[in-house]
Parts: structure tokens; C-alpha cells; sequence
């Protein structure tokens, strides 16, 4: 049996762009595109780039929320259209999102109880099996069942996002997609939430697609990670690899970039951002950018190739 949870061919998502009087379609913008990865069963898979890369588009994508206009999806061995209805359901059943925002994910107006009751309830759970659930993904997310009579007012940050991670664990899901779920919270906090994460991952044996723009989050967490520029995949890898040497320009930029506290050796800011640098009809999308850009990185159009043990898309170290 496949250990894969889930294979993504060639995902690619564009929005359509209105402009003039009448606000008729007139382009498209492509905020993902030809993205191909597989998920193995209790992987962790970081995402990582810049606000605007398109990693949140690509969650959406997954669970249906944002439109596929190419692309296939096999999840645990069955190829589904998260276009057609009854597959989205499907979908769903396996794959969860976590969101961003505790503060706002929520209904202040639900207890705990509601909020983890509803949708089980909803799946034709009786009260009994819900109550169960809910005792064992709470003990799951470290929290006691004394939480269940309050309101989402009455927590800390970390506490509502653990909260939200056990509303998205309670129906058993195979895949949970985190989409910056440590952005908004205090670095000590953070280090909960991910020592949480690693303990469903370990514990429910559920793979995580983990959304983030911060490096060191990812090193603690992640086995493998996504490197993506606007919308396209830069570098694969293992994090170790990745992360320790880097192949492609794009990723050393990253890396160079992260806020240390050694003032011997201060971040390298990336300079100017995508969105001042129309990217090339052709070749690869960073040269604009990229210290070590050369006349043949925008002639032609750069795969996603095998350099050592990673995918990296870059001419650098290839022969010409
Ligand atoms: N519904 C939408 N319609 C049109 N463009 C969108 C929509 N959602 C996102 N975008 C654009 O797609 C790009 C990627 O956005 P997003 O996926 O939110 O990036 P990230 O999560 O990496 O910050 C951005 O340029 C954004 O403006
Ligand atoms: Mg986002």
C-alpha cells in the first residue's frame, strides 16, 4: 500500500483580473502554478516564501476554497475534483484547515463545547461519540475538558489556537493544513503550538502541510519543505538540506534574510520585493532579483530539476 496521503500534479490556480467600465475579464493572474508534491503519511511539509507568493492560495486550492485551472489531486490512493461537490466532501472529511487567527476563527459566541460539538453533530455523530472525540483531541492539543464551558474571550492566544487546531483534528482528518498559525502569536507561545503540532503528528499519525514565512519556525517542525516564489516551486528538499545549504539563490536570500540577534553578522535584507519586479515573460521568475543572474536565466524556461538530493529550479551548476 502507497504510504502517499496525498499527490498534487501540476496545480495551477489563476484569478481572474476585471478592469475598464464594464468590468469584464481582462486578464489573469497566476498565483500558483504547475505545482507538483506528494505528502507521505505523518510527514510535516513546510511551504515557505514571501506575503504574496501565493502559499495561502495553494491551502485554499487543497480544500476547494480557491479554484483549480489544471491540475489533479489523489488523496489516500483516490483521485478526486475538488470541483465536483460530492468529492469536495470527501475532500474535506480528510483535509482540515487551521487558520492564522485565533482571535478571529472563532465565535465568541460558542462555548469550547459548541464549537467542538457542532461539527460532529453535523457528521451524524450521537452526543455520546461526540463527548468522546472531544475528550481525546483536547488531551491531544494539551488542553484540560474544564475549557470546554468557556468562552474563546477567556483564552490566550496560544490557548484559542489550540482550540482551533483540536476544531480541525476532532473529525479525524488525515491531512490538517496550517496556514500561519504561529504568525500571530509570541515567540514562546509559538514553541507550544509547535511542540502541539509534532505531538499530533507523532500521536494521530496525521500529515501537516505547514504555511509559514519564518524560517526558524520551520527548522523546529518540518521534515521537508516547499521553497515558493510567485507561485512556483524555487526548491524541494529535505529542511536539513534546505536549510543548510541551500542551492538555489532565492533560498539563500531567504536564509541570509532571517533576524539574528549576532551583530557580528546582521540579516541581509532581500532587496525590493516581487511586486516591483515585473516578473519575465520568460526564464526564471527571480532574476529580477537574483545577485547571480545571468543573460541565459531569462532566454529560456528553467524545469524543476534534481541537483544532489534536491529539486531546485536554476541554472547555476548545470552544465550550459
Ligand atoms: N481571491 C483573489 N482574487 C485575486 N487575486 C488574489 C486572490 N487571493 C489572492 N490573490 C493574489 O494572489 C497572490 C497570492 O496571494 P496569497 O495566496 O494570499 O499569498 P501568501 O499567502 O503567500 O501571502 C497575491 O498577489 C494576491 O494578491
Ligand atoms: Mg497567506
Amino acid at each position: 500500500m502507497a504510504t502517499e496521503a496525498l499527490t498534487i500534479e501540476n496545480l495551477t490556480v489563476r484569478y481572474p483580473m476585471r478592469g475598464g467600465v464594464l468590468g469584464r475579464v481582462q486578464q489573469f493572474f497566476t498565483a500558483v502554478e504547475d505545482f507538483s508534491f506528494s505528502l507521505e503519511t505523518g510527514e510535516i511539509l513546510a511551504i515557505v516564501g514571501e506575503s504574496g507568493c501565493g502559499k495561502s492560495t495553494l491551502a485554499q486550492a487543497l480544500v476547494g476554497l480557491a479554484p483549480w485551472t489544471i491540475g489533479k489531486m489523489t488523496l489516500l490512493g483516490e483521485e478526486l475534483k475538488p470541483s465536483s461537490r460530492k468529492d469536495l466532501t470527501l475532500i474535506r472529511r480528510q483535509m482540515q484547515m487551521v487558520f492564522q487567527d485565533p482571535f478571529s476563527s472563532l465565535n465568541p459566541r460558542q462555548t469550547v463545547s459548541e464549537i467542538l460539538m457542532y461539527p460532529l453533530l453535523a457528521r451524524g455523530f450521537s452526543r455520546i461519540e461526540s463527548s468522546q472525540k472531544i475528550k481525546e483531541t483536547l488531551s491531544l492539543v494539551g488542553l484540560s475538558t474544564e475549557v470546554l464551558s468557556r468562552f474563546p474571550h477567556a483564552f490566550s492566544g496560544g490557548q484559542r489556537q489550540r482550540i482551533g487546531i483540536a476544531r480541525s483534528l476532532v473529525l479525524s482528518p488525515k491531512i490538517l493544513i496550517c496556514d500561519e498559525v504561529t504568525s500571530a502569536l509570541d515567540v514562546s507561545v509559538q514553541a507550544q503550538v509547535i511542540q502541539v503540532l509534532d505531538e499530533i503528528r507523532r500521536q494521530a499519525g496525521i500529515s501537516l502541510i505547514f504555511i509559514s514565512h519564518d524560517m526558524q519556525v520551520v527548522r523546529a517542525l518540518a521534515d521537508n519543505v516547499i521553497v515558493m516564489y510567485l507561485g512556483q516551486i524555487m526548491e524541494k528538499g529535505s529542511v536539513s538540506q534546505v536549510l543548510n545549504s541551500p542551492k538555489h539563490p532565492y533560498t539563500k536570500a531567504l536564509i541570509k534574510s532571517i533576524p539574528t540577534l549576532d551583530r557580528e553578522h546582521p540579516p541581509e535584507i532581500l532587496e525590493g520585493d516581487w511586486a516591483t519586479h515585473a516578473s519575465p515573460k520568460t526564464g526564471c521568475r527571480f532574476a529580477p532579483r537574483c545577485p547571480q543572474r545571468m543573460p541565459r536565466c531569462t532566454e529560456d524556461s528553467i524545469p524543476l530539476d534534481s541537483m544532489d538530493s534536491v529539486l531546485c529550479r536554476c541554472i547555476l551548476g548545470r552544465p550550459s
